[in-house]
């Protein structure tokens, strides 16, 4: 049964960060999740740098990057995104790869794929606004999105040391029960 055989094997999970910043704050809440992620489930992290503004015309001929991106995705069982807030949207680094990935039509490699978000900011809201417009973005690919817990990192400047590590224990706490959350329903949908 599909379920047995998903039982056995762990869980591949992909996670990007929606910024390119080396001292990203997205980037540190991957980086903790890659810390946290439960035994039967792995987490491999893809960055973004390097993906070409989305253009039709190449879609048949995909730049090489982006043949990278696609290959990872298709490979994943699952994917994890941190993103940030930019203009209470999420930034066009994050929009763009994910356009790439879901063309050229027909071959969305996001299609049926299980998801989770989180979201880091310097402000109040920890990005809840980009989270939302992300979350929009997920019904036309087709995937299938955790619902709770919602992570949010809010005044991030405080909560991220200089070396880029995560110390809130709070949102830590929160990661952890995310992961362990995408692998149940992961191992759930394969299920159907
Ligand atoms: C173009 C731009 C727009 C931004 N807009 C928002 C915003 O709408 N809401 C918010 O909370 N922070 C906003 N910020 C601040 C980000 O939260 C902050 O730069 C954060 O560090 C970005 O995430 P990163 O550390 O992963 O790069 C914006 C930053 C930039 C560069």
């Amino acid at each position: 049964m599909k379920y047995e055989v998903m039982s056995e094997k762990r869980v591949s999970i992909l996670g990007f960060a929606g910024s390119l910043r080396k001292d990203s704050y997205n980037k540190a809440l991957l980086r903790a999740a890659m810390e946290m992620v439960p035994e039967n489930a792995v987490i491999d992290a893809f960055d973004l740098e390097g993906i070409p503004p989305f253009n039709q015309d190449l879609e048949v001929r995909l730049p090489q990057k982006v043949k990278e991106f696609k290959a990872k995705v298709r490979a994943a069982d699952a994917i994890l995104i941190a993103t940030p807030e930019y203009n209470y949207s999420i930034p066009g680094v994050l929009k763009n790869a994910i356009d790439w990935a879901s063309r050229p039509y027909g071959d969305n490699v996001f299609e049926d794929k299980p998801v989770a978000v989180m979201s880091a900011s310097i402000g109040a809201l920890g990005g809840a606004r980009a989270q939302y417009h992300l979350r929009q973005t997920f019904v036309f690919l087709n995937m299938h999105p955790v619902n709770r817990p919602e992570v949010f990192l809010t005044y991030a400047k405080d909560k991220i040391d200089i070396q880029g590590n995560l110390t809130d224990e709070t949102t830590r706490e929160k990661i952890k029960q995310l992961l362990e959350v995408l692998v149940t329903w992961t191992r759930e949908l394969k299920t159907r």
